[in-house]
């Protein structure tokens, strides 16, 4: 359980791309990006393009598949996510740039592989997106893309958004289920057949998850995502009640270690 008197030293992070890349990537989406690119089957000499890229996990990974013929290229709407990206890149092995995904800054049939991690869900036009995947493709190459699967299958994250509609509002309780408020499977997989992609295919997959407790739990979600404002504005005896409750509500997900459940992502794959 969470020490609740210590509330003054529960520190919340300014949301940044670097918070970003410390909590969310080094837990979570380190360990998605090398399952991603090994279900993409990402070969030497390929060049490969990460859509959507963040501070570049999923292009820092191909690199190395793809080496030393091979060219990487990430590519973000984000500014503050390019510059993490291109900081943390020490070795220099990919190309970064600033770029829309219903606007890709790339020729026609530029990619043999493009890579998309936790993207499509926050896209307001997907069916632009996906046409856009497909243009910078060259014949026979390949988009696969991991989106979260919804909170049915990810029932932690329903928990804290609970949670957080009790002590924070509904409003910040659903800037928490976003994430998870993606296409179902079925959608993507008629919108790649739609956006013109063949052999359209689905893996499911599984990540065990763990944080100390659930006040750390909470606080490297809220530090590396747009939660980070608004928890940060409570005051503590809100934040106590929260810590409080949350410990109650996710006990069935705790054992003498912390917190520990099952995270759900799917992949998609289509070819042109
Ligand atoms: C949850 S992050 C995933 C980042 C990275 N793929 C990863 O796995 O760590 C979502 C990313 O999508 C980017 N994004 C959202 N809309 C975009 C758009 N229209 N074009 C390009 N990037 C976009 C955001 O800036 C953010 O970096």
């Amino acid at each position: 359980m969470s020490d609740q008197t210590n509330v003054a030293a529960w520190q919340l992070d300014q949301s940044s791309a670097a918070a970003y890349e410390e909590y969310l990537v080094g837990r979570l989406f380190r360990r998605w990006a090398q399952r991603l690119v090994a279900h993409s089957s990402a070969a030497p000499g390929e060049r490969v393009l990460d859509a959507g890229c963040g501070t570049g996990i999923v292009a820092r990974t191909a690199a190395s598949h793809v080496a030393p013929e091979g060219s990487v290229v990430g590519v973000d709407i984000n500014e503050g996510m390019i510059a993490e990206a291109q900081r943390r890149d020490t070795a220099g092995e990919v190309t970064w740039k600033v770029g829309d995904l219903e606007r890709l800054p790339f020729d026609d049939g530029s990619f043999d592989l493009v890579l998309i991690e936790q993207v499509l869900q926050f896209i307001s036009n997907r069916e632009q997106a996906l046409a856009e995947a497909r243009r910078v493709l060259a014949p026979g190459g390949r988009v696969v893309l991991a989106l979260l699967r919804d909170l049915e299958f990810n029932r932690s994250y329903g928990v804290l958004a609970e949670v957080l509609d009790r002590h924070a509002g509904a409003e910040i309780g659903d800037m928490m289920r976003s994430p998870f408020a993606g296409p179902g499977a079925e959608d993507i997989l008629e919108e790649l057949n739609r956006a013109g992609f063949r052999n359209v295919g689905i893996r499911h997959d599984v990540l065990d998850v763990r944080y100390p407790s659930p006040a750390e739990y909470l606080r490297q979600e809220a530090a590396s995502s747009p939660l980070a404002g608004p928890l940060g504005e409570l005051d503590d005896r809100t934040l106590q009640a929260l810590i409080a409750d949350l410990d109650g509500a996710l006990a069935r997900f705790t054992d003498d270690a912390g917190v520990v459940f099952p995270m759900e992502t799917y992949f998609v794959s289509g070819y042109r």
